[in-house]
């Protein structure tokens, strides 16, 4: 049998135990307290194998989903949550986050008679009281908890039983079995793994809500993001009341998928038909934009595409993208350069896309290079156009939406 020195350092005054040495204790705040204490463990004797299971035994369970009768909801989460799943929901602060989660508890409450809670280190009870009320789903349902401790908000759990929980926000959250402030990567990580035990063994689906950084990705250790079942981001043109939701992981789903929604004094409402959402209609015909089609899973959604192209005769000329990678702009830049003879090195090109696109998105290629060509020709688009399709290095167009058009060298007999 081999054995094992282990080492655990502790806490002299409190016995407060740590797997490193600290400076100071956590617990008891006592400077210079910890000591080495050496154990010897018994290293894996085989008592732990367990019967690994052949595939073709596997039993094949569907997932068990709740709908939450959000149509825009469910569609993102591939048809509803599946119960036992952990959900985590990204955005900029004050994007709503807060007020969808509670339109989907709050909706599933009412709808399913079914206990669920709202865990919310963030804002007190009454705060998240007003919300509920203001979104008129105050139900004997709805359970709110105003707590950070993790230990209390399992016990809270196990006795409420609740179908599903929403933690505001996973930064807010802490466990006492380790040391560390709410927020830092140790607690982050251990709250999130304890979460993830509880929704498998209890069957319960629990969403957390994660702050994200300056530069858009989910704060804390991006193992958050690989324990999860579903990474949903919520985003917002700038000024605008659309939000969109937007599945970047989901292990039950597909990724395709995005939600529409429309913040207003009730909160958020699904917008059903978005084909038209994001695109101004009194645009039509202005001199270097083109719509643009995006196809969403079974959804097709219209984007507008804005290009001003500025001839300044400048020594270091700007680029610059709105809602677009600079680097795919340049990109198909070059290929216009090659293909079509149009030297636009040194033009100002500044380029706005609205709508749901992300930003590498490429099935937009083909209107983003029309709206160049428009802008370049101080020629507006046909009435009506509406473009897609990916541009290959080579000038090829693949997907393209019109008709016999496979190379960009055609491209300007068709828009004109
Ligand atoms: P919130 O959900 O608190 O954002 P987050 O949790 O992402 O930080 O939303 C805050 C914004 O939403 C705030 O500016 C007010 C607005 N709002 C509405 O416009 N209508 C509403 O019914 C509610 C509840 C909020
Ligand atoms: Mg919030």
């Amino acid at each position: 049998m081999a054995k094992k020195i282990l080492s655990t350092f502790i806490c002299s005054s409190c016995e407060h135990q740590s797997a490193q040495w600290l400076g100071k204790c956590p617990k008891c705040r006592v400077w210079n307290s910890f000591v080495n204490k050496k154990e010897e463990n018994v290293e894996n004797d085989g008592k732990d194998k367990k019967k690994m299971i052949p595939s073709t035994e596997i039993k094949q369970l569907g997932h068990n989903r709740i709908q939450v009768h959000i149509d825009e909801f469910d569609r993102v989460m591939g048809g509803g949550m599946v119960l036992g799943s952990l959900t985590l929901l990204g955005g900029d602060p004050g994007i709503g986050k807060s007020t969808l989660l509670t339109s989907v508890l709050g909706t599933y409450a009412l709808k399913n008679e079914q206990k669920v809670l709202y865990v919310s280190g963030e804002e007190t009870c009454e705060q998240v009281g007003l919300r509920i009320n203001r979104l008129g789903l105050a139900s004997s349902f709805l359970y709110v908890d105003h707590e950070t401790k993790w230990q209390s908000i399992e016990a809270n759990m196990k006795s409420l039983k609740p179908k599903l929980v929403l933690i505001d926000s996973i930064q807010t959250i802490y466990s006492q079995d380790i040391s560390g402030h709410p927020g830092a990567t140790a607690q982050v990580k251990e709250v999130t793994l304890s979460l993830m035990n509880f929704a498998k063994q209890v069957k319960t689906s629990i969403i957390i809500i994660g702050h994200i950084t300056k530069d858009g990705s989910l704060a804390g250790p991006k193992l958050l993001e690989h324990m999860v079942d579903t990474v949903l981001y919520f985003e917002a043109d700038k000024n605008s009341d659309q939000r969109i939701l937007r599945p970047v992981k989901n292990r039950f789903g597909a990724t395709n998928e995005i939600g529409v929604f429309e913040m207003n004094e009730k909160g958020l409402s699904p917008v059903k038909n978005p084909l038209q959402q994001f695109i101004e209609q009194s645009n039509s015909g202005i001199i270097g934009t083109c719509l643009g089609k995006l196809r969403c899973s079974e959804r097709e959604i219209l984007c507008e595409i804005q290009t001003l192209i500025l001839d300044n005769n400048s020594q270091c000329p700007k680029k610059a993208a709105q809602g677009f990678e600079l680097n795919r702009m340049n990109i198909l830049l070059a290929v216009i350069e090659k293909y079509l003879n149009i030297k636009l090195g040194s033009y100002d090109i500044y380029m706005n896309i609205t709508g749901p696109s992300q930003k590498n998105e490429k099935q937009i290629d083909l209107p983003i290079v029309a709206s160049i060509m428009s802008s370049y020709r101080k020629k507006s688009i046909k009435t009506g156009l509406v473009l897609n399709g990916e541009l290959s290095l080579s000038g090829a167009i693949k997907g393209s939406s019109l008709a016999g058009l496979n190379h960009i060298v055609n491209l300007e007999a068709h828009l004109f």
